[in-house]
């Protein structure tokens, strides 16, 4: 239940619009003083009144119920106080009848997200940077969906570009096929690599000639390219799917090269398309930014004109409501300079792209550096994080059964959830130790929580009725904990913020440890036994509503 709308339909106050009550009620900063807190301030102007009077009066007139039991003035503040009993009852009957699905609404029922996430390069390692995007991206995917809007997921491949005339000289030159079909994406970033720094004047003319047969359509040249694409992809795809990412589209760069003359035309007609120095552009100086090339010179286009396409055809194929753009801050530019021009091409839709932006992911030994073959492979930091977790809790639990299985969730877990829970646009340096620690703010901190309710629950059972008396305060915050969660997936989705989800989570794992340690469940009596467990079990499914939503697996023991 909503109760901000509930206690703003109640509250007198001359003057002042219910809705704007709703939105300035807040969460005071600790329980002890209320649930809700409603600050008097702002209302002191149309109300000719101190905000010290307004408060008292609005809590003196305000009526009390099983559901609001206290509303109290301090300081122009009124204080609102949840009736807990009602609040248990409302959250754990809602979660336990809802389960897998609770937090999940219909409110983006009939929208489209389109979500252009990861977006790798063909035949370039897909690295630690890649990381955020890919967690970042696929959990806002599961988000929206969750709210009922129809996600799309889009992998905007790198795969157009000179580069793929130097691979393609560089694997004629110093390849073999047998070990391009073993060595897969490794063996053809090593000749990309080679070709950068023993190519030759002569070479790279080649490849430059490769790259115009690609091009003009040559069956040789786009034999070999899509060799090199598919075993990149194949490789991806494992990630991917360890990572539980997915795409609905692959479209990638090279999908637009027969979309982009429309573009280009239409730019013209509209008068938008100017020549600087044989490049074709869009001057942009009246808006404060560099220009945005569109054709090079020798009429190549850029990385701009196919995002232009690219957005182009996404609006005509999916009709979204929204089209997200998950990509790193260095390319904010970027964004800003070709959403600006769908905007003077008369695009009313170009409101509705979003840069989400996210900072840089550094390991704690700087390694980092995508230059002369230094790169840190994401599957390097995966492998080694399940290695990492496989040690950590064969060590805990030297008797776990399926120590393999819960190691691939634990480590996988903490390389996603080391990606997501800083808001996005800070720069993380990745720590093992720190991702993969049972005491912090981490996804196996709360992977075990999510164990220890288990074989709680396990034990115990889930009562099909239960009783509610006076709650303790440890059980009290359990309950509002709970009752947060749709809200905290709708904040997410509103702010584009993943961060808020897995914040939200281990906020929730410290309050159930709290009421484990300080409250008997299994062996306090009757009517308290049942309640505990029934919360229990609905802390538990709350816990795992999250993280699944962040792509991250729960083991049932650990
Ligand atoms: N492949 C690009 C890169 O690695 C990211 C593409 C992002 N998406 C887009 N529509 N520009 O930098």
């Amino acid at each position: 239940m909503d109760y901000k709308k509930y206690i703003a339909g109640k509250i007198a106050a001359e003057g002042i619009a219910e809705d704007e009550i709703y939105s300035a009620i807040a969460l005071p900063p600790n329980s002890e003083m209320g649930d809700y807190a409603l600050p008097c301030f702002k209302f002191a102007k149309v109300m000719r009144k101190s905000p010290v009077i307004i408060a008292q009066s609005i809590a003196e007139n305000y009526p009390a119920d099983d559901i609001i039991e206290r509303a109290e003035a301090v300081n122009g503040y009124v204080n609102f106080t949840v009736n807990k009993s009602a609040l248990a009852r409302e959250t754990i009957d809602e979660v336990l009848e809802r389960g897998g699905k609770y937090g999940s609404s219909d409110e983006g029922a009939g929208k489209t997200v389109c979500i252009d996430y990861s977006s790798v390069n063909i035949a370039k390692p897909f690295h630690i940077g890649h990381l955020s995007t890919t967690a970042i991206g696929s959990a806002l995917y599961k988000i929206f969906n969750f709210l009922g809007y129809k996600a799309v997921g889009i992998n905007h491949l790198g795969d157009y570009g000179t580069q793929f005339g130097k691979l393609i000289c560089a694997y004629k030159h110093w390849g073999d096929r047998e070990e391009v079909e073993r060595g897969g994406i490794h063996a053809i970033n090593d000749l990309y690599v080679r070709f950068n720094s023993e190519a030759t004047e002569e070479m790279e003319h080649e490849a430059r000639e490769y790259f115009r047969l690609i091009e003009s359509g040559d069956k040789e040249a786009n034999d070999l390219f899509n060799w090199f694409k598919d075993l990149t992809l194949d490789y991806v795809r494992g990630i991917y799917k360890r990572l539980n990412v997915r795409f609905d589209s692959y479209a990638g760069e090279r999908f637009y090269t027969d979309k982009m003359q429309p573009v280009i035309d239409e730019l013209r007609e509209k008068g938008l398309l100017k020549e600087s120095e044989g490049a074709q552009i869009v001057d942009l100086e009246p808006y404060g930014m560099p220009p945005c090339l569109i054709l090079r010179s020798d009429g190549a286009s850029l990385y701009a004109t196919r995002d232009l396409a690219a957005a182009i055809y996404r609006k005509n194929t999916y009709d979204f409501y929204k089209c997200l753009y998950v990509v790193a801050y260095q390319q904010n530019l970027h964004f800003k300079q070709f959403f600006k021009v769908l905007e003077l091409m008369g695009k009313e839709w170009a409101k509705d792209l979003v840069h989400v932006a996210y900072g840089m992911v550094s390991l704690e030994d700087g390694a980092m550096s995508t230059r002369k073959g230094k790169v840190v492979w994401l599957e390097d930091v995966i492998a080694r994080c399940v290695e990492k977790a496989y040690g950590i809790i064969s060590e805990k639990n030297p008797e776990l059964e399926n120590k393999a299985d819960v190691a691939e969730k634990v480590g996988v877990g903490a390389v996603i959830f080391g990606a997501l829970y800083n808001s996005k646009i800070k720069d993380i340096v990745f720590s093992y130790d720190k991702v993969l620690s049972f005491e912090g703010e981490t996804s196996v901190y709360v992977q075990y929580t999510c164990a220890r309710a288990n074989s709680v629950i396990e034990k115990g059972g889930v009562p099909g009725e239960y009783k509610i008396s006076r709650l303790l305060p440890q059980e009290a915050e359990v309950v509002k904990a709970i009752s947060a969660f749709p809200q905290a997936v709708q904040d997410a989705a509103e702010k584009y913020e993943p961060s808020i989800v897995a914040r939200y989570a281990v906020d929730l794992a410290q309050k159930f440890n709290k009421f484990y340690f300080d409250c008997k469940i299994l062996t306090a009596e009757g009517d308290k036994r049942d309640f505990r467990l029934a919360l229990t079990s609905a802390a538990l499914t709350a816990l795992k509503n999250a993280l699944t939503l962040l792509g991250i697996g729960v083991p049932e023991k650990m």
